[in-house]
């Protein structure tokens, strides 16, 4: 027979204080009072003794065993021996315990304790500071418990939440959902306690912390009573214990959860496998009070103490039912600061680094977005319409844009109970924890990564997810899942639970309005870290308070789609930006296309615009190792962190640049002046010239552009003769452009090069005369603006010598060509067998950052050097140096030269191809490596350029995602000069689209 069997001590008032009196000497007192205290097992008495002083006489069940009652003092003598809790447990009065006869002559066990002044945390009002004293006090009790030990405290207990097999054989005293949640609870022991048991550290538990057991005074825990249920256990036991207490006089179970865990792991680390195990004790503990609930109030229907927490354990435990107990050890992990999802960091970085397919047939980054809100400001929900409604809104804003619904965002569409939060019933789960897409009704999704069907579920609840499928994930041993809601029937009927599934695959279609829960069609895209304990669901929203929890449980989904972060942050709208630049910016600035881009970002060829769109760059030869480059931007940003000032202090990055730099020329080009653009090199030049050869005459490439300096335009057919300009003046001279199209003289002409040499020749000798002597020649390689014409061959060699034979300079403007560009050689000017007398660079210099630069000769230089000072505020300062240092090791380390050969070989040879197919429109392919033009005509005719066509071309590319220009005399050449990055792939596209867009042009 064990106690809970035997009727408690049975007590004739009277007798026992006249025992007391015999027994104690400080109840030596006249009038000794009882006042009965409340106990399960034992009959307690608070009495008054000598000095007022209160103690508390526990007369004990006949049949506790001595041993156990002796184990208590000797365990609460032990847990004295720490200064901070000294005062917490109570003091023992009695030197040996004696034993009292009750009314039915059975010997009880006597004890007298002192007692402690306090209210019972059952009957307090509980507040934070009360709940983490609590949480110190039970850490600082099982701190002190390590160090004891007791044979008799290793029993078997009933009241133990580690071991509750014994419950299963009562399962049947409960009926209906009451029996739902014993089970359910008891299938979770098994799962989370019992499974786990071994990791679990033991020592002596107090075992009891219950609320009763506790004692409060002014916001603090004061006092920790009742030893009897003290057991050899896990020692988290009694953390879950005073938890499944605590619980019950909380209405914010998180709170409490952070209030006593919190302090408890502070104080005392828990372990992830105790937190594991946590919420399966509290519910065990739980289990037991509701059994032994249940058997003892048939049995003994007087004793109140037996049933006083039943109803209370009730309504906890159908609250904890509804906690999904891998949700509930996520977040005591962060409360115990632990990464809620085990190895969650990990996991991030391989998702991060790993490469993900279309989710549908087209990419979205090639596609205008949208974002649609459903926050509390979103207009679409202004009226508060109904669903349906709601409908036909989205798709009015849409209209052929795809919708995006934002991560995280909070909304305010989630209205039923459902959606009340498990752990703070004030709280709501209202936070979207995927990426919604709005698209087309039986629009197909693809699997974006290999994985299995592991959850095929039709959740066919308004509101809900409608068909939905779960994937599961594996890469390198980590598991993950991407769920894929509101999808059409199909998904169920096609698909198995348990296949395997490719990148790419076919999982389903957007579903309708009917079938998908009653939503705007759209698929409800989410990744999800662990699937909790969900079957067929999984949460699609969270609560803001424990987002930090949801962020890992359901990291954002753009990791697989990929939309640029700038779409989302966006918030500057186009037509705004577009209306102050014209008020406040000159309007001679021209823009792009007849629909203008407001791009947000780039990287390496590509660039993202207002709708997330991604183009693909092809005429942005500034950011010549491809925009941001990281590389390049760390340089920058390293050096202005420590210096950047200018040429007039001593810092070594300019010597370091600079012996780098000149390496790439001839030996006979060695002396270099730093500047910031590539119309400041050519201004330069202009005047190194002059002062060298005391001339003034230049001459120049018709069509030539040099830069928008005063003396630059001056140097510039291309824009002296056009629109605003003022025609060319008297010291300058032009020569033809050898146009082998529509030239004077054209390929046609076996000899027509010579022609264009022996034309030049006579101007040269002609109009350079002692009266009019010749500064300089100035020459791109290719003329860029001239419509990417490679000058032919011998011809700059001929023309240079004729120069030099009249003590003019060589001036090459390697602005546009330069930093290996053309491919076999690193400068263009290098294709002529000719070295200049002073080369220019610009643009891809700094990758665009301002710096530019002038090399020339020693013996120049030297001349140069005439007693005025050269200086330039921000030339060759340290900072640009060190960037133009970077684009070098770019170039070098990601042989990017070597690329615009066999790239910029590939397009020429591709594009020729177009050519032979279109004839009618395509006269020539000009250029050298990824520098090339694509020159456009009418009806086939080379004489008839095709400026609209041209134009066209630019503007149909830029709405299917690529970047180009238009350029040359007759604006009728496609520009080609891409950041040097660019694939074969890439060129494949163009290609495509080209070849689509002439077929389209054909078809008209
Ligand atoms: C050949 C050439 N030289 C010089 C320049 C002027 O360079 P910047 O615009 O850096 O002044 C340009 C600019 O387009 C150019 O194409």
């Amino acid at each position: 027979m064990s106690v809970f069997d035997e009727q408690p001590p049975l007590i004739n008032h009277k007798e026992l204080c006249q025992w007391l009196k015999n027994n104690y000497s400080f109840f030596k007192i006249k009038d000794v009072k009882l006042r009965s205290l409340n106990s399960e097992r034992d009959i307690n008495f608070l009495i008054k003794g000598i000095n007022n002083k209160k103690y508390v006489v526990k007369i004990s069940n006949p049949k506790e065993s001595f041993e156990q009652l002796m184990y208590q003092d000797v365990l609460i003598k032990h847990l004295r021996l720490n200064k901070k809790l000294r005062k917490i447990y109570p003091e023992i009065c009695h030197k040996n315990i004696l034993f009292f006869k009750d009314k039915k002559q059975r010997n009880c066990p006597v004890r007298v304790l002192t007692y402690i002044d306090g209210n019972m945390y059952a009957k307090s009002k509980i507040n934070n500071e009360i709940e983490k004293s609590f949480g110190r006090i039970l850490a600082l009790q099982s701190i002190q418990l390590q160090s004891f030990i007791n044979n008799a405290a290793i029993r078997k207990f009933d009241w133990d939440p580690s071991n509750i097999k014994w419950t299963k054989k009562f399962i049947n005293l409960f009926s209906g959902f009451n029996k739902e949640i014993i089970k359910d609870a008891i299938y979770q022991h098994d799962n989370f306690v019992y499974k786990n048991i071994k990791n679990l550290k033991y020592s002596v538990t107090h075992g009891d912390p219950n609320n009763y057991n506790v004692i409060v005074k002014k916001d603090k825990i004061i006092g920790l009573i009742d030893f009897g249920d003290s057991i050899y256990a896990p020692s988290i036991n009694d953390l879950a214990i005073a938890l499944s207490y605590a619980f019950m006089s909380s209405k914010n179970l998180y709170q409490t959860l952070k209030n006593i865990v919190g302090i408890y792991n502070n104080v005392y680390p828990i372990s992830s496998d105790e937190i594991y195990s946590l919420l399966g004790l509290i519910k065990s503990r739980l289990v037991i009070t509701l059994v032994m609930a249940a058997k003892q109030r048939k049995k003994y229907p007087d004793n109140k103490y037996l049933s006083i927490s039943e109803n209370n354990a009730w309504l906890l435990i159908s609250k904890l039912h509804k906690v999904d107990p891998y949700f509930f050890i996520a977040v005591v992990r962060d409360i115990c600061h632990l990464e809620p999802i085990n190895n969650y960091s990990k996991l991030i970085k391989l998702l991060n680094n790993h490469s993900y397919g279309s989710i549908f047939d087209f990419k979205l980054n090639n596609v205008n977005k949208k974002i649609v809100n459903f926050d509390k400001k979103s207009l679409l929900l202004k009226t508060n319409p109904s669903n349906k409604k709601l409908n036909t809104l989205v798709e009015k804003f849409l209209k052929n844009d795809v919708g995006i619904g934002l991560y995280k965002e909070k909304r305010k569409v989630y209205k039923s109970d459902h959606y009340v939060s498990s752990l703070n019933s004030l709280e709501r789960r209202e936070v979207h924890l995927g990426i919604d897409i709005f698209v087309k009704e039986n629009t197909p999704l693809r699997a974006p990564l290999n994985g299995k069907v592991i959850i095929l579920h039709n959740n066919n609840f308004k509101y809900d997810y409608g068909p939905t499928v779960i994937l599961e994930h594996n890469i390198k041993r980590f598991k993950f899942y991407t769920l894929y809601g509101h999808l059409s029937e199909k998904c169920l009927k096609k698909l198995k639970v348990g296949q395997i599934i490719k990148r790419g695959d076919w999982i389903g279609d957007i579903g309708g309005y009917k079938v998908n829960g009653n939503w705007t069609p759209h698929l409800h895209f989410q990744i999800m870290s662990t699937l909790l304990n969900e079957v067929n669901n999984f949460p699609g929203v969270g609560e803001k308070y424990l987002l930090n929890i949801w962020e890992q449980i359901s990291p954002d989904p753009n990791i697989i789609l990929n939309i640029p972060q700038t779409f989302f942050s966006n918030k500057d709208k186009k037509e705004i930006i577009l209306s102050n630049r014209t008020k406040n910016i000159g309007r001679n600035l021209s823009i792009s296309y007849r629909e203008p881009l407001h791009m947000l970002e780039a990287k390496d060829q590509y660039f993202y615009d207002e709708h997330g769109r991604k183009y693909l760059d092809c005429v942005n030869n500034i950011s010549h190792v491809g925009h941001s480059n990281a590389l390049v931007h760390d340089a920058l940003i390293n050096q202005n962190l420590k210096l950047n000032t200018n040429t007039r202090y001593l810092y070594n990055i300019i010597n370091e640049y600079s012996d780098r730099l000149l390496k790439t020329f001839p030996k006979k080009l060695n002396k270099i002046f730093f500047v910031c653009t590539g119309s400041e090199a050519n201004d330069l030049a202009l005047r190194i010239a002059k002062t060298f050869t005391k001339a003034q005459e230049v001459l120049v490439m018709d069509n030539a552009y040099h830069g928008h300096t005063n003396s630059l335009i001056d140097l510039s057919p291309y824009k002296f003769n056009s629109k605003g300009g003022e025609g060319k003046k008297d010291y300058v001279h032009v020569l033809r452009m050898p146009d082998d199209i529509r030239g004077k003289w054209t390929a046609k002409n076996r000899n027509w090069i010579n022609k264009y040499i022996e034309e030049a020749t006579e101007l040269i000798n002609k109009k350079f005369t002692k009266k009019n002597l010749l500064s300089s020649f100035f020459f791109e390689s290719i003329l860029g603006c001239g419509g990417q014409v490679v000058l032919p061959k011998n011809y700059l060699k001929n023309i240079c010598k004729l120069v030099r034979q009249k003590n003019a300079l060589c001036i090459a403007d390697e602005v546009q060509t330069g930093f290996g560009r053309v491919g076999d050689n690193f400068w263009a000017f290098q294709e002529h067998d000719i070295v200049p007398d002073i080369v220019t660079l610009g643009k891809p210099m700094g990758n665009g950052h301002p710096i530019a630069a002038v090399v020339t000769t020693e013996k120049i230089a030297d001349t140069f050097n005439n007693g005025m000072e050269y200086f330039n505020s921000f030339g060759g300062n340290p900072v640009s140096c060190a960037v133009g240092n970077a684009v070098l090791d770019v170039i070098e380390n990601d042989n990017l030269q070597q690329n615009a050969i066999i790239v910029g070989t590939y397009f020429v040879k591709e594009l020729n191809k177009i050519k032979q197919n279109f004839p009618n429109y395509i006269s020539s392919i000009n250029g050298k490596g990824l520098f090339i033009g694509i020159d456009l005509i009418q009806k086939g005719n080379f004489l008839l350029p095709n400026q609209k066509l041209a134009t066209d071309l630019i503007n149909n590319l830029r709405h299917e995602g690529i970047l180009l220009s238009t350029d040359g005399p007759y604006n009728n050449v496609i520009k080609i000069k891409p950041p040097m990055v660019f694939k074969k792939e890439n060129v494949d596209f163009v290609c495509s689209e080209i070849k689509k867009f002439l077929i389209h042009k054909d078809k008209k």
